[in-house]
């Protein structure tokens, strides 16, 4: 009998995975534990012998081993879900035992490290660079050009800290990778590390993801030696989500409040305890052991359109059918990654709206399923990509309370730093009450300040709708950070395309 491999990734096991393992293990079998295959919709996943059974539960042992159940998926590889990925960043993804160094090396890992150790700094930079690696914490910053900015500054010690802070709605490909993957972020860190000479890397992860956080701080203990004399701690978050801002999580990695920092100084320059420090998503650190393996730079920068190269770890999620991982190269359309791929809702009704990027990423309509994965095409529709997180929402949504969430997320989730956010964002959402209660709500508008013209109690919606493009306008672009700069696109996209919502 085929060993059955069953994945201990936290969401399968919140999905029962722990108790399929023991009744197989109660059968006899030999189980062995893996990372995920991003197959979310069919967790708890059993593969034995290549073949897939899912979503199984305990119940479903007797039949599984005897041949005659109807949760067979067929073959893991061939499945459209698969088959259709281009898979780099998360290649071990559900082949491999998480902290298992034989399996990491078998499966190609620390080529990459050992190779940018004979290449030296500049020319892992240069590769780097080359390869066209943008940031995957939601900016697409060059992540070549961030390290180059690190690797010429002064500075009596520099830092690599990973960004493990996932706080998009929607997102779970961080998680993934750490629990499922570890050493690649380890190896990446590495990279990073020889690059730019640093001494210290720090992986600051929410404390919502105790598994990630206990398989990180084993794969540490278990590379210390193939790294040193680099060196990795793990720090964890108190769940602010905007300690994911780099320089506020500069701030939370010092002890300090996490409250935005006025740039410049870049982090680049004077980051953590005021020393030059790469910071870089999981996804972005992730990429580069295969980038720097031989050849990877030119495979990679192969991949992708225009300037988004390479792979994207698209997480699909919400009211979804297929929810999970697909890494696909850039440039798929919206539409074929929810209808073709994810198979359309979960609940079977219409696709209303769909949010790309977390809560701060605009609502696209249908009729905007052409636009392609592309971090240009996204910012040119008033759009992003974000983290790639993909949320799916069927014609039961009301997108208006969908703008107000957006708003009063922010209002909740403000540094307090700068006033357009601080302030705007709770005016917003007292602004979007009364467009939704059709304006001229003298009892509501008599609890608001002043903000406008007209006289209290006498604006008409139309008034209310001038009134909220304004303060958006002023969030946009009087914002210290994008919690508040962004806030806007959920807010007027939904304003745009689903008026009716409005109380129109
Ligand atoms: C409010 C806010 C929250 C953010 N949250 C995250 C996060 O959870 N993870 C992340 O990698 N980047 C997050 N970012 C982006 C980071 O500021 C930064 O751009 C990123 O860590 C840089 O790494 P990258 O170049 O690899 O993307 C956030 C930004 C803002 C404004
Ligand atoms: S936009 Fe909001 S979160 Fe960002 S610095 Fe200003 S107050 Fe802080």
């Amino acid at each position: 009998m085929s060993v059955i491999r069953i994945s201990d990734d936290a969401l399968a096991r919140a999905c029962g995975a722990d108790d399929v393992a023991s009744a197989f293990a109660a059968a006899g079998c030999e189980v062995e534990r893996v990372s995920s295959w991003g197959m979310h919709w069919l967790e708890p996943l059993v593969v034995i012998g290549g073949q897939g059974f899912g979503p199984a539960s305990a119940a479903d042992v007797g039949a599984i081993l005897d041949g005659s159940s109807s949760k067979a998926i067929g073959r893991i590889e061939d499945h459209p879900f698969i088959a259709g990925q281009q898979r780099l960043t998360f290649a071990r993804a559900g082949r491999t035992r998480p902290l298992s160094l034989d399996d990491y090396e078998a499966t190609g890992g620390w080529a990459g490290l050992r190779r940018a150790r004979q290449i030296g700094g500049g020319a892992i930079l240069e590769e780097v660079v080359q390869s066209g690696l943008r940031g995957r914490g939601g900016a697409g910053f060059p992540a070549g050009i961030k390290w180059q900015t690190v690797a010429g500054a002064q500075g009596p010690r520099k830092y690599i800290v990973c960004n493990a802070d996932e706080g998009d709605s929607g997102t779970f490909a961080d998680r993934m990778l750490m629990e499922g993957d570890p050493f690649a972020l380890v190896e990446g860190m590495a990279i990073a590390a020889e690059a730019v000479g640093a001494q210290k890397g720090y992986i600051y992860l929410r404390s919502e993801y105790p598994d990630a956080i206990a398989r990180m701080q084993s794969a540490i203990t278990i590379a210390s030696s193939i790294i040193a004399p680099f060196e990795i701690e793990v720090r964890v978050g108190a769940g602010a989500y905007v300690c994911g801002e780099e320089t506020s999580l500069l701030n939370s990695l010092e002890g300090k409040r996490g409250e935005v920092r006025a740039k410049p100084p870049l982090p680049a320059l004077e980051g953590l305890f005021g020393c030059p420090t790469v910071v870089n998503n999981v996804l972005t650190l992730a990429a580069v052991p295969h980038i720097l393996t031989d050849g990877g730079s030119a495979e990679y920068q192969v991949l992708g359109i225009d300037r988004s190269k390479g792979t994207m770890p698209i997480q699909l999620a919400g009211n979804i059918r297929h929810s999970g991982l697909f890494e696909t190269a850039f440039g798929i359309t919206l539409g074929e990654l929810v209808n073709d791929i994810g198979g359309g809702t979960a609940s079977g009704r219409p696709v209303k709206a769909v949010q790309v990027g977390g809560p701060l990423g605009a609502y696209l309509h249908p009729d905007q399923f052409d636009i392609v994965f592309d971090y240009e095409a996204y910012g040119a529709a008033d759009a992003l990509i974000g983290h790639g997180g993909i949320t799916v929402f069927d014609d039961t949504a009301d997108m208006g309370e969908m703008a107000r969430f957006a708003m009063e997320f922010c209002a909740v989730e403000s540094c307090g730093k700068c006033t357009p956010c601080r302030i705007g964002a709770v005016r917003g959402t007292e602004i979007i009450d009364r467009i939704r209660a059709g304006g001229r709500q003298r009892d509501v508008i008599e609890t608001a300040p002043q903000m406008h013209n007209a006289p209290r109690g006498n604006r008409s919606r139309e008034d209310e709708v001038r009134l909220l493009e304004d303060l958006c306008e002023t969030m946009k672009f009087g914002s210290l950070c994008a919690l508040g700069g962004f806030t806007p696109y959920p807010v007027m996209s939904a304003l745009k395309h689903w008026p009716e919502d409005f109380g129109k």
